[in-house]
């Protein structure tokens, strides 16, 4: 499974390459919305690029399909690495079949059903982003969605790769593995619950205690 990261912040960008586990990141109107202040995002999305050299993910907020073809253009036209976030509406559906035909990459986000990410596979779209954190918030199990699509995806042998988006906790990142998710994408304090562990913690404690009391250097 490969870890995409869920944010436009470069410190946390740097932070989780420099764990050796990036393999991409998702950015969103919001999340680049935090970083405001911090210059041009179009700069930002570029420095992003450069660290990760991998999938990064852009969003286009235009209203119908060539809007959103437009907006796509010029954020590809940033790296070679960019992919186009598009919503799964309707103008965003013809959006995607119209940027496959000129080799752009899409990611189809805000899907939230199995029908959606059907037809975002008909449509082409490399990569297809279900929220299960929005659905487990509005009182439906996300990851059920994710296995459904996970079956779908597997008997027709759809290429569009599955990232489980809208993650909130490390218990969606192992469910995510369990249902055969090609991605998660994972937002830097949950990387950080990830890692930690009370054990791991008292017993990095206790070795240290006795190797001072061995008194030896390495
Ligand atoms: O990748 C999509 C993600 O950014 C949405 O997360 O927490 O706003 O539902 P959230």
């Amino acid at each position: 499974m490969k870890f995409f990261i869920d944010t436009a912040n470069v410190e946390e960008i740097q932070e989780a390459a420099s764990l050796g586990i990036l393999d991409g990141v998702t950015t969103n109107p919001t999340l680049l919305a935090r970083e405001k202040g911090k210059g041009d995002f179009k700069d930002m999305l570029k420095k992003i690029c450069e660290i990760v050299q991998g999938p990064v993910s852009a969003e286009v907020v235009g209203d119908d399909a060539k809007t959103m073809v437009v907006e796509a253009r010029k954020l590809a036209k940033i790296d070679k690495h960019i992919v186009i976030k598009v919503p799964l509406t309707m103008e965003g559906l013809k959006a995607i079949g119209m940027l496959k035909a000129e080799g752009i990459g899409t990611n189809a986000t805000l899907v939230f059903s199995p029908t959606q990410a059907i037809l975002a596979a008909k449509a082409g779209a490399s990569f297809l982003s279900p929220f299960v954190g929005r659905l487990d918030d509005a009182s439906h199990y996300g990851m059920d969605l994710i296995r459904q699509i996970a079956t779908i995806y597997e008997n027709y042998e759809y290429e569009t790769e599955v990232i489980v988006a809208s993650v909130r906790n490390p218990l969606h990142v192992v469910e995510a593995a369990l249902a055969g998710a090609d991605i998660v994408t994972i937002p830097f304090k949950v990387i950080g619950q990830m890692i930690k562990h009370p054990l791991t913690d008292i017993g990095v404690k206790k070795f240290l205690d006795d190797w001072k009391k061995l008194g030896a250097e390495i």
